[in-house]
């Protein structure tokens, strides 16, 4: 052990493992249990990282509630088209609230004409409309994922007009000199799945495609069977999303023992299937439609729309917000009002029950 040579490579891979620490989570990280003992099931947090999460994770005071008497938003404007049975007082309440949450430093004004609130020549108005809407479906129509907790505008915009995280469907043609050809969007570390340098767009098969999201084959020999590479790698690409968008390890939601398997896992795995569910019923049902409404600056380089995942409602938290409950502040925001009765919506919600049932049934 005394030449010098070996010497040198041995302070040469000291040198390394210090370079690459400094890449990693400062300690102390403490881990909590998620399951039983000596099971692997357990949970890695950084009290730094936690720390900042809740600074940022502050709910507003909820405004007193409004009477819900006297005559309705409806009767009295002229252009309420989903908010017109509240009363006016309420109506308000709500206008307000919603500035507060989404443009308080631009105010009415970000929405609307001030000289004629009826007038629709803004587009975030119409999107707007769209928005109150689509919040109404999430806490009415999946509450196999929010539970009572519910989602408000706040939820997803903290006070901002653009939610800090959305998503674009990636432009992965090949580029310029790029001879490899179309490399899936792999191989450039992306945010998107927590710096890995897995395809940077796991969110255009899973989360508005309905792409199966495998990594398992279902049969031994390859008689029909269609998993690939490719989509496995989405898979994982979507996996290490899901982690970092919810500040949690794998075994938040998987038993580390057969990861595919769903007996012995946590049940938070099952609120995740409906949420993988819901942001695809969201972002086809919802933002899609959405696409000719929004001024091309607020479009992906493909032409698409904004659209959501689930670090747009999450930020970081295992619930959004911890947990905070908003929902029963504004009760207006947890029901279907006008669309409630339409037929496409019927259908859909037929739709959705059968669904609900599917994890179980893959047992
Ligand atoms: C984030 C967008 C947004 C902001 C900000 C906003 N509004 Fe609205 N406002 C809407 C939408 C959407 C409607 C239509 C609701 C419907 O169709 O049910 C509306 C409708 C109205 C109407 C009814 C007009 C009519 O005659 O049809 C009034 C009045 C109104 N808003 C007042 C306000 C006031 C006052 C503020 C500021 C405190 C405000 N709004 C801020 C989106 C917004
Ligand atoms: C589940 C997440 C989510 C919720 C809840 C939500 N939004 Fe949005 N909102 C988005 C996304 C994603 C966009 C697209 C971002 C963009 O504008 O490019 C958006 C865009 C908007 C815009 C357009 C902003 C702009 O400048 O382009 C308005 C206005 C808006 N939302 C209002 C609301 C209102 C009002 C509510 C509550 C009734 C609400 N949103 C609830 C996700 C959400
Ligand atoms: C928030 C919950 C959650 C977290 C965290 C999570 N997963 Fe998953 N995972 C799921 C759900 C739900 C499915 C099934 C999706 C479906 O069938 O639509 C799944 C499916 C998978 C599959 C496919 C299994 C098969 O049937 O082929 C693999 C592999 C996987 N996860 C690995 C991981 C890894 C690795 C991590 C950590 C980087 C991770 N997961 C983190 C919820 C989670
Ligand atoms: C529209 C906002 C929204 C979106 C988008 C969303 N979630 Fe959630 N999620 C919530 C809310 C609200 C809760 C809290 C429900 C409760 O209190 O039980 C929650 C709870 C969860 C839980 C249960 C946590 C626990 O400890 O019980 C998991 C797991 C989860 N979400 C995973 C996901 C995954 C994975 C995605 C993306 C595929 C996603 N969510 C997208 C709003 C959202």
């Amino acid at each position: 052990m005394s030449t010098p040579s070996i010497q040198t490579a041995l302070r040469l891979l000291g040198l390394a493992s210090v370079a690459l620490l400094a890449a990693c989570e400062r300690p102390p990280v403490i881990s909590v249990q998620h399951g039983y003992a000596g099971t692997g099931m357990v949970q890695v947090y950084n009290p730094a990282t936690v720390e900042k999460q809740q600074e940022a994770n502050q709910v507003p005071e909820a405004t007193p509630q409004a009477s819900p008497d006297g005559p309705k938003a409806g009767q009295v404007y002229q252009n309420v088209k989903v908010l017109g049975d509240l009363s006016v007082g309420q109506f308000n309440r709500l206008m307000v609230n919603m500035t507060a949450w989404i443009a308080p430093e631009q105010g009415c004004a970000y929405c609307h004409n001030v000289a004629n609130f009826a007038d629709e020549s803004k587009y975030t108005k119409v999107v707007a409309r769209k928005m109150v809407e689509m919040t109404q479906h999430i806490n009415t129509d999946w509450k196999n994922h929010v539970a009572e907790t519910g989602v408000t505008c706040f939820t997803c915009h903290r006070g901002q007009p653009v939610p800090k995280d959305i998503w674009f469907t990636a432009n992965n043609a090949p580029k310029g000199a790029n001879f490899i050809g179309d490399t899936a969007g792999q191989n450039s570390p992306a945010k998107t799945v927590g710096l890995s340098s897995l395809p940077n767009d796991p969110f255009t098969p899973f989360l508005l495609g309905k792409e199966e999201i495998r990594v398992n084959g279902n049969t031994a020999l390859p008689s029909g069977n269609r998993a690939s590479i490719k989509q496995a790698e989405w898979t994982y690409g979507l996996m290490m999303h899901m982690s970092s968008s919810l500040g949690v390890n794998c075994s938040y939601c998987h038993n580390t023992r057969n990861i595919a398997q769903w007996e012995g896992g946590p049940p938070q795995r099952v609120t995740a299937w409906h949420g993988i569910r819901m942001a695809r019923d969201l972002n086809l049902n919802y933002m899609e439609t959405l696409t000719e409404v929004f001024p091309g600056h607020r479009k992906g380089e493909l032409g698409d729309v904004a659209k959501l995942n689930c670090a747009t409602c999450h930020q970081g938290a295992y619930k959004p917000l911890y947990g905070a409950g908003m929902l029963k502040d504004h009760p207006e925001l947890g029901r279907d009002t006008v669309l409630a009765s339409s037929a496409p919506v019927k259908a859909a919600k037929a739709a959705l029950q059968a669904s609900a049932a599917a994890p179980a049934a893959k047992r």
